[in-house]
């Protein structure tokens, strides 16, 4: 079933759907591919678990492909008629949507669109724009081709460009927000295409101010600065050893990319076999007193000194090693065989089920070592 919306065009959204082409770089800056004024189809009651990597969630009441900035401020309208909340869908990578579906309307971020150019003075730096709904890990393949270091670390994460800086994804010891010099989104608070520099981002591990204030900013594009003349990355535990097994003494850049996808492959579960949302919980950041008597029970826990100060505490190893909880399953959800930070469902799950495995996991977590956990994943229901 389907419905048009009705375009009720205001004179921002007039502004913005004729706003001229770009410099690029600018604070105003428009991608050169914008359409203008196609009317976009809004459907209704469409399942979403095929929209997630999970394979779980009801329906979305109303549904939509957002392909340009026009048809954001097009379903931004349709929704504040209606009074409908909203929700972004990236790739659905870190997504767990409840059986009952969602309400409101689902806005998929369709923009496309990877241009580059050399940034002025800046020993030949990279500056790349890249539409939000690019998919993350053609991005980096694009960068490694190219000879641009930055962001080879964060090879075969699954999901899209425009969810990278809402929780500054990491991995291997490299942060997207090293390499974000800024996003630009849509602030429906001020109803306003804005360009958030970096700082303005409020980036910390696995946060930003588009997870802080959830719901405010849609997420159009992002800006990277990459180094053609940057050096490899390699100092993470699991790379060193992936190195010295191969023998390699000087990974090169597509070296590097090709070891984090193999052990990627060899850590985390196929997402072709399994449903799955990577890890399902952040690491927790505790104080050094916390860390240090936590180290007195259980000498082996792997912790990694923060900026402020705290310590960030593995809690895979937790889960494995103090809580026992590889392989335990709650119906059809189940803590993955080779990695307890991962959840993985089998065909049938339902959200339900996940809730329940991660409610108990909390429990057992907060039982052993008096840490409160928060999930990674984002839950919407
Ligand atoms: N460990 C265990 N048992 C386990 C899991 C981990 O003993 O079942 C130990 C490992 O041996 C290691 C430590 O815990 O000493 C950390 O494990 P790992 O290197 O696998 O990293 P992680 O902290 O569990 C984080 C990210 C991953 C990212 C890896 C590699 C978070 C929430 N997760 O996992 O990101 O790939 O580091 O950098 O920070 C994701 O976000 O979905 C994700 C997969």
């Amino acid at each position: 079933m389907t419905a048009t919306a009705v375009l009720t065009l205001n004179l921002n959204i007039l502004f913005w759907s004729s706003h001229p082409s770009p410099s690029f770089g600018a604070n105003n800056y428009i991608p050169f591919h914008e359409p203008s004024f196609i009317i976009m189809t809004i459907q209704e009651h469409i399942p979403l678990a095929a929209y997630t990597t999970f394979n779980i969630g009801g329906p979305a009441r109303f549904f939509c492909i957002a392909a340009s900035e026009a048809d954001i401020l097009e379903a931004v309208t349709f929704a504040r008629e209606k009074d409908l909340p909203m929700f972004i869908l990236g790739g659905g990578s870190n997504l767990l949507i409840g059986d009952e579906g969602f309400g409101g309307l689902v806005i998929k971020m369709e923009l496309m669109g990877i241009e580059e150019k050399i940034e002025e003075g800046n020993n030949g730096k990279r500056m790349l724009s890249v539409g939000a709904g690019e998919q993350w890990d053609s991005f980096v393949d694009y960068a490694v081709e190219r000879g641009l270091y930055g962001i080879e670390n964060l090879s075969a994460i699954p999901g899209t460009v425009g969810a990278a800086p809402v929780q500054n994804i990491g991995a291997y010891g490299a942060e997207a927000s090293q390499v974000i010099t800024s996003v630009r989104a849509f602030d429906t608070r001020t109803r306003q295409f804005v360009d958030l520099a970096g700082p303005e981002c409020h980036f910390s591990y696995r946060e930003s101010v588009f997870k802080k204030e959830k719901g405010r900013y849609i997420i159009t594009r992002v800006y990277f600065s990459l180094d053609p003349n940057g050096t490899p990355n390699t100092t993470y535990k699991d790379i060193v050893d992936y190195f010295s097994q191969k023998k390699i003494t000087q990974p090169t850049l597509k070296d590097v990319r090709e070891a984090v996808i193999a052990i990627r492959w060899g850590k985390l579960p196929d997402w072709k076999l399994w449903g799955t949302a990577g890890s399902f919980f952040k690491n927790p950041v505790v104080t050094a007193e916390a860390f240090d008597s936590l180290k007195k029970r259980y000498p082996e826990l792997p912790g990694f000194p923060e900026p402020d100060g705290r310590v960030k505490v593995s809690l895979g190893w937790i889960l494995d090693k103090v809580c026992n909880a590889k392989g335990l399953c709650k119906g059809n959800a189940c803590v993955y065989e080779k990695q307890a930070l991962v959840l993985v469902t089998k065909p049938g799950a339902t959200s339900e089920e996940v809730v329940a495995l991660a409610h108990e996991l909390m429990a057992s977590v907060k039982e052993k070592t008096g840490i409160t956990i928060e999930g990674e994943v984002e839950w919407v229901n």
